[in-house]
């Protein structure tokens, strides 16, 4: 772990529920996801002062342990998850059950934003499908995440979520494998190869500690068009 690294490990803890493997050092239980998604944060927090980012928005957040991470550094932030089936019920699933404390939005079918507005303002944690971001509101996010996930999707999909990075949010961090092959989509993805539109200023590029076979990039996004 690196220097300087130990006020914020004091904030976290791997929770019992989820029942991930984990080791236990000086009475605290330790996972591999723990320690992963702190570097993730420490990525972020060595570029840029994140305290004062008030809204997350994350794609393809697995089973939550990042947004778990995040939510331990940043107590107050409001965190919006985007996944599709089955993920997202894990996601929701297990941040509700540690974050009793929290108003969760939970999934579920809305036609339009207005309907579901005031419940998602009110809302420390969202829960939604891909086609239901696209009614949150522009500018509404500080900070949009997607971490190990972009090289899962077609180009369309990698295309739609950088799209709508560029609508909602000012800050983007996306972890990815170095090279990517999908034989049966017929996709080869080197790292510089994502989509980034050139208006976007980078932050920092490199590759990952953990998982080694990974690279990740930090954006600042200005509002001109990609
Ligand atoms: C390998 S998991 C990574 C989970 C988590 N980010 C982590 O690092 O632990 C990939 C995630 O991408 C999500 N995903 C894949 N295709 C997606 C799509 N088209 N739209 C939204 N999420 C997608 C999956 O549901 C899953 O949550």
């Amino acid at each position: 772990m690196k220097n300087g690294a130990g006020p914020y490990l004091e904030k976290l803890e791997e929770p019992h529920f989820g029942n991930a493997p984990s080791i236990t050092i000086n009475g605290k239980s330790i996972s591999q996801d723990v320690l992963n998604s702190l570097l993730e944060y420490l990525s972020l927090a060595s570029h840029r002062d994140l305290s004062s980012i008030n809204t997350i928005l994350e794609v393809g957040a697995g089973s939550g342990r990042t947004a778990h991470c995040f939510i331990q550094q940043l107590p107050n932030v409001k965190y919006i998850i985007v996944d599709i089936p089955p993920a997202l019920y894990l996601s929701q699933t297990y941040l509700s059950k540690v974050f009793a404390d929290r108003n969760v939005f939970r999934f579920r079918p809305f036609q339009q934003f207005s309907d579901v507005k005031e419940e998602y303002d009110r809302a420390d944690l969202v829960f939604l499908t891909p086609d239901q971001m696209r009614m949150i509101p522009d500018h509404s996010i500080d900070l949009f995440l997607a971490i190990d996930c972009l090289h899962e999707m077609k180009r369309e999909s990698v295309k739609f979520f950088i799209d709508q990075a560029q609508r909602l949010s000012s800050l983007f961090y996306f972890k990815c494998w170095v090279d990517t092959v999908v034989p049966f989509d017929n996709i080869h993805y080197p790292f510089h190869e994502y989509p980034i539109p050139p208006s976007w200023l980078k932050i920092f590029e490199g590759p990952c500690f953990i998982p080694s076979e990974f690279s990740h990039a930090f954006y600042l996004l200005t509002q001109e068009a990609g």
